[in-house]
């Protein structure tokens, strides 16, 4: 989440610009104004400035699609850094996975670090239709597995557009749950399992 945070930042910041009638500034005075305006602060270090290849192509093309062949190369490139479980199983319990779907928490300079963070994934999506207040940033999750179909393949590529959505999207708006360590596997199979388990709120 923080990452996204930093890129909104970044970018509310070139829109700023952008209004004053002056030449954008370029993306790296952008960041040395960050690095030099923000401090650490418990948890939350300066080194989240820091991009990876992936998030320096998405700052580049913030505003213009990114090229096919480049989204193709981020794309494959995290989807090869993606470690599926080596148990072969992805569904954990629905009931957790509601928990940490529900939950804001985590990654801020104000959240104990031992504790998990949640997902907050009703931020962007709708997902059980109990829950009726959810952002439409993303694509609506209700009935997921209903409607794609309670197979390992769509099991899987649950798990992985949950740990990376750039190995599918490049430059995605969904965070790098996963990848950026924001979730365990173990939390990442929970959520699995509120979208695949037939039991679950999700698709009844
Ligand atoms: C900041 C917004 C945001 C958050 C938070 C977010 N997502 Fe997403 N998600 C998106 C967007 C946007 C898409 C569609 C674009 C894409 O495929 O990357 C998406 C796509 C998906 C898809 C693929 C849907 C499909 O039809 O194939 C799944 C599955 C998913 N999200 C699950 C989750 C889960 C589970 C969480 C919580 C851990 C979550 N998302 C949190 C924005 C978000």
């Amino acid at each position: 989440m923080s990452k996204t945070r930093v890129l909104i930042a970044g970018l509310m910041v070139s829109a700023l610009c952008a209004n004053a009638q002056t030449p954008a500034p370029k993306p790296d005075r952008a960041l040395e104004v960050m690095k030099s305006s923000f401090k650490d602060r418990g948890q939350a270090k300066l080194d989240r400035l820091n991009q990876d290849k992936a998030m320096e192509v998405c700052t580049k093309y913030a505003t213009t699609p990114v090229p096919k062949a480049l989204a193709k190369q981020i794309e494959a490139e995290n989807m090869k850094a993606i470690p599926f479980p080596a148990d072969g199983k992805y569904l954990g319990d629905w009931r957790a996975g509601e928990r940490i779907a529900q939950s804001g928490v985590g990654m801020q300079f104000t959240d104990n670090p031992a504790n998990p963070s949640g997902g907050n994934c009703y931020a962007c999506h709708k997902l059980s239709p109990q829950e009726l207040s959810y952002g439409t940033i993303g694509t609506s999750l209700y009935q997921f597995g209903k409607i794609r179909g309670y197979s390992p393949e769509i099991a899987k590529y649950a798990f992985g557009k949950i740990y990376n959505a750039q190995a599918y999207t490049a430059c995605s708006n969904m965070p790098r749950f996963g990848h950026n360590k924001i979730l365990t596997e173990a939390q990442i199979k929970d959520l699995v399992a509120l979208l695949m388990d037939p039991e679950s709120p999700v698709n009844k």
